[in-house]
């Protein structure tokens, strides 16, 4: 992040924080609870993730030729792999032949890919290397039948994928080249995942974003957790293009007010939150970094993996201390959020209602308003006269 940028957000969080007031914009503003239940709706934000480059991993989870993973990126069965050159690629989990699932593991290391139904073997760049009694395939172009190929990126140490194979490549807009370039400065280049965790919760998707996009909620819902941390309904934020750069002083930011400029560290003082368009969030601590992803699986559930991403640790790996840190920040972190995803989950069992036409956000949610007009546009859907 640009020293001058650091400043200026550091001394917008100082400012409120001594004056115990939020970050406001001009008016509250009523968000459909439609949007929420309407299954087209719900369909058209599916396909919107399906078009995109959604981050699904972290690079350090495949750090070596041959090392995989395999995800279901937004209903695409997907491998994704480490090649021989060092680059990370992504295939389409299903085999040329007749389909079957190439790769069953979860993780793992290999040379090359065995279709488990009838052995065609595919090398870690998709080729095809094998087929067993090819002579029954009389039409068979081996040298052009590759595992389906789909655009993969790793940037700031995250692996992007577009579940699509019909989008060749990626085209970031400036503002996503100038979010990658900030959060390489930030996560630094060897860092590796700690811990991870994933399940479904029953809620829809949206509810998950909103609710990290406000702190009005943190010294009520995370008492038990966070509340004490953080200055009280403080947090900034700004749009990057899709994505957003949100700030959370902490409640040490207050010492600021009697320390020189030089030795402000926006890292010490807050949490820096980013969502990235569609599906990620970053949660930048200390020293090490949440990755929170979501991923829609129908209107009404959703799958979300919270990962402790940290600096690599040294050849004789990481302190007694180090990991006792690591290990309680995670399970911190894990029962932080799952505090929001339990009320999210509650928001999804009144929606059916009828209690509320409109969810109500406050001048101090602007970003929630802002971030919901934004998927209004995206989807070209009317915006509604309420978010205008
Ligand atoms: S379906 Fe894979 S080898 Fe037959
Ligand atoms: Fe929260």
């Amino acid at each position: 992040m640009e020293r001058q940028k650091e400043i200026e957000l550091l001394s917008q969080c100082l400012e409120l924080a001594r004056d115990g007031r939020p970050f406001m914009t001009e008016d509250e503003v009523f968000v459909p609870v439609a949007h929420y239940v309407d299954e087209a709706r719900f369909e058209q934000e599916r396909a919107l993730f399906f078009r995109s480059m959604n981050i699904v991993a972290h690079g350090s989870q495949i750090p070596s030729p041959g090392d995989f993973i395999t995800r279901d990126v937004v209903g695409t069965p997907t491998i994704l792999v480490r090649d021989k050159d060092g680059s990370a690629k992504a295939f389409v989990n299903v085999c040329r032949h007749r389909g079957a699932t190439v790769e069953l593991r979860d993780q793992g290391r290999c040379k090359r890919f065995v279709c488990p139904y009838h052995a065609w073997t595919y090398e870690t760049d998709g080729s095809l290397a094998a087929v067993r009694q090819k002579e029954g395939f009389s039409s068979l172009d081996i040298d052009n039948t590759s595992l389906v190929e789909l655009t993969c990126v790793e940037a700031a140490g995250l692996l992007w994928v577009c579940p699509d194979p019909r989008v060749r490549e990626w085209n970031p807009d400036d503002a996503t080249r100038a979010v990658v370039a900030e959060l390489e400065g930030l996560l630094g280049a060897d860092s590796t995942v700690f811990a991870s965790h994933a399940r479904l919760w029953a809620a829809n998707w949206k509810l998950i974003v909103d609710g990290g996009l406000e702190s009005y909620h943190f010294k009520i819902a995370h008492r038990n957790t966070i509340a004490g941390f953080f200055t009280d309904n403080t947090s900034t934020y700004e749009f990057l293009g899709d994505h957003i750069r949100s700030v959370l002083p902490r409640t040490s930011i207050l010492t600021l007010a009697d320390r020189p400029v030089s030795d402000w560290d926006i890292r010490s003082h807050t949490h820096l939150l980013y969502a990235l368009a569609p599906n990620a969030s970053l949660l930048i601590q200390e020293r090490h970094f949440e990755l929170i992803l979501t991923t829609p699986i129908s209107i009404d559930q959703c799958r979300i993996e919270i990962m402790s991403v940290a600096p690599k640790p040294g050849p004789e790996g990481y302190s007694g201390k180090a990991k006792s840190f690591l290990a309680a920040n995670h399970a911190f972190t894990k029962k932080t959020l799952e505090e929001d995803f339990e009320i999210a989950e509650q928001i999804q069992r009144g929606l059916h209602t009828g209690a509320n036409e409109h969810f109500r956000f406050a001048r101090f949610e602007g970003a929630l308003t802002e971030w919901h007009r934004r998927l209004d546009e995206k989807l070209g859907c009317p915006v509604d006269e309420a978010l205008r």
